[in-house]
């Protein structure tokens, strides 16, 4: 009886969840995005601001007939380029098309949700999906690497403002780099002082003060880029790079350069 329950209780789930998706594949299949390719001008654009080169894995998510992840693995010799689309047509032609383009061995396509994939080891996110997907997946894509790059067409990640858009004829295409986690009080000495740097962030946007010897003066020219920031304060220049607790850093003072490690 149980079992019986179980089933009617699936079968009527189906035609709902097939019911509230808007957009349905070749096959029928359901999509959280129609299928419209992207103009080959705007994908060059896309790796070129992405700086695309043979140290990045580049992941296209919801990747239609391949033609971003062909294109970096071609044009731009990526060291790994992988495509993730839930449509089995999309995915037999992104094969077809990688093998037409002899990079059928560094092209690799996997028919799965995006939102259920695993793309933690990008170097570069490309996408072309709609506000709500791209919102949906803006907490896993800021546990990238910090200095990874996301490149999308059309559609940006609401207040993750882009560090970078460029029009390409009636389309634009955006650039974030994921910033490092770098928020809170480091704390360092530089010959018989003591400073300490209490930094605030959103996103890749730092502010904050450094207090040393009673003082307390706010940071003017923080800039924060993946893992590198720099920043001025109290007649130092700041230029450093953060790796989990530490930051490595030159610090000039009174035209000397010395180096620098504080923690958090
Ligand atoms: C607008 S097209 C972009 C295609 C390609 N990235 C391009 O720019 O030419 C969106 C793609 O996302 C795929 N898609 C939609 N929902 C998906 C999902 N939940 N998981 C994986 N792919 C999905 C569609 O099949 C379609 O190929």
């Amino acid at each position: 009886m149980k079992h019986l329950l179980a089933l009617i209780l699936l079968f009527a789930a189906v035609p709902a969840a097939l019911a509230q998706s808007k957009y349905t594949g070749d096959t029928g299949i359901p999509l959280d995005a129609p299928y419209v390719p992207t103009a080959m001008p705007v994908v060059k654009a896309m790796l070129d601001m992405a700086n695309v080169g043979p140290a990045d894995i580049v992941y296209d998510l919801g990747s239609g007939d391949g033609r971003l992840v062909i294109a970096a693995a071609q044009h731009h010799n990526a060291k790994k380029a992988v495509g993730i689309d839930i449509d089995p047509v999309r995915i037999k032609e992104s094969n077809e098309n990688a093998k037409a383009a002899g990079v059928a061995g560094r092209a690799l396509f996997l028919e799965e949700d995006l939102f259920r994939s695993n793309f933690s080891e990008a170097t570069v996110v490309t996408m072309y999906l709609l506000p709500e997907m791209i919102t949906r997946l803006r907490p896993a894509l800021q546990t990238l690497t910090p200095g990874s790059r996301i490149v999308t067409h059309t559609f940006t990640m609401g207040d993750w403002q882009a560090d970078a858009f460029k029009h390409v004829g009636e389309r634009t295409v955006y650039l974030w780099v994921v910033p490092a986690k770098i928020a809170g009080t480091w704390r360092f000495t530089l010959g018989a002082d003591t400073y300490a740097v209490d930094l605030t962030q959103n996103f890749q946007k730092i502010a904050g003060t450094l207090r040393v010897s009673g003082k307390e003066a706010a940071l003017s020219n923080a800039v924060l880029s993946g893992d590198s920031f720099v920043f001025e304060a109290e007649g130092l220049a700041f230029e450093g790079h953060v790796l989990g607790d530490a930051i490595t850093a030159k610090v000039t003072r009174a035209g000397q350069t010395f180096d620098v490690t504080a923690t958090r």
